[in-house]
């Protein structure tokens, strides 16, 4: 096998034919075979069965009932599959032209790079097919920012976003790819240094269907894109940065109505300790909460943690405060920076460290209980 054309797949049913008549067509002169990774809810899976049937090349797939990282983890999935190392990434509503494959490969077999990118915005490429105006200012935008936050890694790309692309998958650690998201040949490009190439191509219109891109897509892709330049303790700092903010305006609104700074400490960091968690949750840990205990159990470390934390910062204020003679906003910001650190360390390596195998201990039963009975559908 010498060409593997992965194609993503959700609720495409009436692109697949066409799809597969046409790279079928565009590569006679290779060795092909397509595989679809499906997540469909509709007849897709149908569809992919009987255009195998009717094809000359190799038609395989993958049906997922756990689309587990959307259409990125799709794509891992068919490079982990793939009969080829050389494994080439489209789309399945022909918004990619099968025409464009062989140009593909051609640059490719120059032997010089490990990726070639299908670029909307080299030579004569162009994006006419994105839906509307606003998708076109999204594109560009997003396009923007990546650059500039890879200056280096993307030097010479001039269209990160596209899903069109060939690779091959001996100069990627497939292991090593968190896929979150549409923007998985971003996530290949961040990670590793890769010589990469550009070839044209004009983004169609859809040939049937509808989009899935979303709004939802849209945050998927910024959490990505912030976790990808900063890791995860930059994520935790900027989270917990956001949440030393809210801490210590809340403290300046409740001194200023006259309560005693101690008390206002008190409350700030309560607000501030919820806060945190589900924003630690959602965007810090979420790839570690399934290997982690349950939500519970995380819930209650974090929180036992956090109290004993102000526990300890409160005096520490007071100290700072009444030794020092400093103002309490500046030596509560001063503590916030120190417990920064070992609240890092203690919610990577406790709170979401992974569950242990064996007998649980008897806390551990009462918690994961109340995980359960607490996630239970309520009765009336
Ligand atoms: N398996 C799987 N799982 N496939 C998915 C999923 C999913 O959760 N979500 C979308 N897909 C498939 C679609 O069926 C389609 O084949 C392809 O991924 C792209 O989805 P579209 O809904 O057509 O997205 P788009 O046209 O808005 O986005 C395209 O353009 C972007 C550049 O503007 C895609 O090519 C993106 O990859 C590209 O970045
Ligand atoms: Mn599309």
């Amino acid at each position: 096998m010498q060409l593997t054309v992965i194609v993503p797949t959700f609720n495409e049913a009436p692109n697949v034919a066409e799809l597969v008549r046409r790279i079928d067509e565009a590569t006679v002169s290779f060795e092909t075979e397509i595989i679809f990774v499906d997540d469909s809810t509709d007849a897709t899976p149908d569809a992919i069965r009987a255009a195998a049937e009717a094809a000359d090349l190799p038609v395989r797939l993958i049906h997922r009932d756990k689309p587990a990282g959307g259409l990125g983890g799709a794509v891992v999935e068919g490079m982990l599959a793939a009969a080829s190392d050389l494994c080439l990434v489209m789309d399945g509503d022909l918004q990619h032209p099968p025409e464009d494959i062989p140009s593909m490969v051609h640059r490719f077999r120059h032997g010089d790079v490990d990726v070639v990118v299908a670029s909307r915005y080299v030579g004569d490429g162009d994006s006419g097919g994105l839906a509307d105006r606003s998708r076109v200012l999204v594109s560009r935008a997003s396009t923007a920012l990546t650059k500039a936050m890879f200056p280096v890694r993307l030097k010479g790309v001039s269209d990160p976003m596209t899903g069109f692309f060939l690779v091959d998958r001996r100069a990627i650690d497939l292991e090593g790819l968190k896929p979150r998201g549409f923007k998985i040949l971003l996530e290949i490009l961040a990670r590793r240094s890769l010589r990469v190439a550009e070839v044209p191509f004009r983004f169609a219109e859809r040939f049937a269907g509808e989009s899935k891109a979303s709004f939802r897509q849209g945050l998927h892709f910024l959490t990505q894109l912030t976790g990808l330049r900063f890791g995860k303790m930059s994520l935790f700092a900027i989270i917990g940065g956001l949440g030393a903010i809210a801490n210590l305006a809340i403290m300046y609104g409740f001194t200023h109505t006259g309560m005693n700074y101690l008390v206002a400490a008190v409350i700030a960091a309560e607000i501030t300790i919820l806060a945190n968690f589900f924003a630690q949750e959602r965007f810090v840990f979420h790839d570690m909460k399934g290997e982690a205990n349950g939500t519970w159990s995380r819930f209650l470390k974090s929180f036992a943690f956090n109290n004993a934390e102000a526990v300890i910062r409160i005096p520490a204020i007071a100290l700072l405060v009444n030794t020092w003679h400093i103002s309490s906003v500046i030596a509560a910001g001063m503590t916030l920076v120190v417990a920064f650190f070992v609240r890092f360390l203690f919610h990577s390596l406790v709170v979401y460290a992974p569950r242990r195998v064996g007998e649980p201990s008897r806390a551990q039963k009462f918690v994961d209980e109340l995980d359960t009975q607490a996630v239970r559908p309520g009765e009336l």
